[in-house]
């Protein structure tokens, strides 16, 4: 009896010990990876995972799933192989609808899973979530950009207020995926949201850019992630393809590209919890060659 008491005991004061280090440090350390396409891209996040968890210790990882599926939608089993890979949240885009059974995974509150929040209300799913992440607590947004899109979405830039300003005492950090396809669009609700949330991150092109920066009032600010899909095709689909849709103006059916090398993009933000500004963004960029792994 005594040694289970002080077993637990032993349990508590580390979980304690863990949480006043956290409140302590004021830090928190995120990483999200822009738009997985695919199995490839799949695979290739479950395989870099643990090594990149090594090397930055997040405390949270994100990632956009617009394209888990084929490269259009979720599926259960896509969403479920991704996070068991270690995501904790997955976000989303214009191909959140792609896939039917996306709806049950929508409907159920309890499943780490954002569609847009600025489609109509009346559609399944949540565009914003709390989450707990030790003793703070993270409000992360997806909202999908109007330029080039045929949706007819409402205003991007009014509906992060809204959210903003029902959740802005509740929330210690603010994280934005902006889904959007013009750079314009994507800087614009950059400065719009500059000093009031943690970092806007955009996603949907599947090009990382390189103008990760902390914007003057402590915004970080990325135009685009990049995305987790084969390097030697046209955004994660067959060149051949897509070459032939340019070429011919036809409808094209998108099939995912096979190849050995994989790209995975996405970045690493540090977040003074304090103050809920950023303290850092990186770009992470590796390349994972399935060739040499033997998982070909
Ligand atoms: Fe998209």
């Amino acid at each position: 009896m005594l040694e289970s008491l002080s077993f637990f005991y032993e349990i508590a004061s580390g979980l304690l010990a863990e949480l006043f280090a956290m409140a302590l440090e004021f830090k928190m350390k995120i990483i999200f990876f822009g738009d997985i396409v695919g199995r490839p891209g799949r695979e290739a996040l479950a395989k870099i995972i643990s090594q990149l968890r090594k090397e930055f210790k997040p405390d949270l990882i994100v990632a956009n799933g617009e394209n888990l599926a084929h490269g259009k939608g979720i599926t259960k089993k896509s969403f479920e192989e991704v996070i068991g890979a270690g995501v904790d949240l997955v976000t989303s885009g214009d191909h959140i609808w792609a896939q039917k059974e996306v709806i049950g995974l929508l409907e159920d509150k309890d499943i780490p899973l954002l569609r847009p929040a600025n489609y109509p209300p009346s559609l399944p799913g949540n565009g914003y979530k709390i989450l707990e992440i030790g003793a703070r607590r993270v409000l992360v947004i997806n909202l999908m950009g109007r330029v080039f899109f045929n949706q007819n979405l409402d205003c991007p830039f009014r509906k992060a207020d809204e959210i903003l300003e029902e959740f802005k005492e509740k929330a210690d950090v603010v994280i934005v995926d902006f889904h959007a396809e013009a750079t314009s669009e994507k800087k614009a609700l950059g400065c719009y949201l500059d000093g009031r949330v943690s970092a806007i991150l955009g996603t949907h092109t599947h090009v990382p850019t390189s103008d990760g920066q902390i914007l003057p009032e402590g915004t970080a600010y990325i135009s685009d992630v990049g995305m987790v899909g084969v390097k030697n095709s046209i955004l994660g689909a067959k060149k051949e393809v897509a070459l032939h849709h340019f070429l011919t103006q036809m409808p094209f059916k998108y099939e995912i590209a096979e190849d050995n090398l994989v790209e995975a993009n996405g970045v690493f933000i540090e977040i003074d919890t304090s103050t809920g500004k950023a303290l850092k963004i990186e770009n992470i960029q590796r390349l994972i060659n399935y060739s040499d792994s033997g998982l070909s």
